[in-house]
């Protein structure tokens, strides 16, 4: 029996001047909607390029507003907001005027909701290590909406580790970084929290660590099958939460008319290609 039905995107990378993606993000929206959700969440990479083109997160946050659950909330992605301003290998980072660019245009870049029995918490990643004074704000609501004695849900848009919590890679741009990692982990797994999801590696992967399992949720937009350091499958599609009680199950949906589009020819050679052709003018039928 099911209590209440969750859908959850991510990496659904919009936008209406460069519509790349749009296709796959329309058709899902469809599959989404026809399962009657009670919730809606995205993690993430919501836009196709929110840090430099603002037009994008406004299309973002219009296109969001179209799932049919009376219940929406998006965190941001690297490619709303930028990354973390510490992040070593970053090529877009988030400064006060692009965060303030995604609250402006899309809402809080970190909640909490109750829906049930369940508590859920959204995360803006690129805080941790920011020295901004919101990742003092965020690290104390996590804190005070974890004294919950129902389950809860945390929703981010950038993985917490890889393979492992104890991996050791500070330059990375694909994980939270080792400090906040310890620090966020340790405060989950003192409280009820049952599962951590996220976007950002376009993959569908789970890994039960401590009780609380990490699950990965595939882009709407694209799959690489280019990046295979992060384990995991390339997958384009999104997933369905069903929750009775204080379980749940988790589905993987591939509606048949999505496109597998795999950009893995975008991560070879140097620099990523994402920058330069998002950068470039699109250019459609008409204007051949
Ligand atoms: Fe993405
Ligand atoms: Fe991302």
């Amino acid at each position: 029996m099911t209590d209440f039905r969750l859908i959850l995107f991510s990496d659904t990378h919009v936008s209406a001047t460069h519509p790349l993606f749009f296709h796959n993000f329309d058709v899902a929206l469809e599959a989404a909607n026809a399962l009657a959700p009670d919730v809606a969440v995205v993690t993430g990479d919501l836009s196709l390029n929110g840090p430099d083109a603002p037009a994008d997160l406004d299309f973002a946050a219009a296109q969001m507003k179209r799932f049919a659950a009376p219940v929406i909330h998006v965190t941001p992605g690297n490619h709303d907001v930028g990354y973390s301003p510490a992040a070593i290998a970053a090529e877009q980072k988030m400064t006060p005027d692009r965060r303030q660019q995604y609250l402006d245009r899309v809402g809080a870049d970190f909640w909490v909701f109750d829906h049930g029995d369940w508590r859920y918490i959204g995360l803006n990643p690129f805080l941790f290590e920011s020295g901004f004074e919101a990742e003092a704000e965020q690290r104390k609501m996590v804190v005070d909406a974890l004294d919950h004695s129902g389950p809860i849900g945390v929703f981010t848009h950038v993985p917490f580790f890889a393979h492992h919590p104890g991996e050791d890679d500070d330059e990375t741009a694909g994980t939270v970084t080792p400090a906040p990692r310890a620090d966020y982990l340790a405060l989950f797994q003192a409280a009820n929290v049952r599962f951590v999801a996220s976007g950002h590696i376009h993959k569908d992967k789970r890994l039960i660590f401590d009780g609380i399992t990490h699950i990965w949720a595939p882009g709407t937009a694209f799959m690489s099958s280019g990046n295979d350091a992060f384990g995991g499958v390339p997958w384009v599609g999104f997933l369905e939460f069903n929750f009775s009680g204080d379980r749940y199950s988790v589905q993987k949906h591939e509606p048949e008319d999505m496109i597998n589009m795999d950009l893995r020819n975008w991560t070879r050679g140097p620099g990523h290609r994402y920058f330069r052709v998002v950068e470039r003018a699109y250019r459609g039928p008409s204007d051949v």
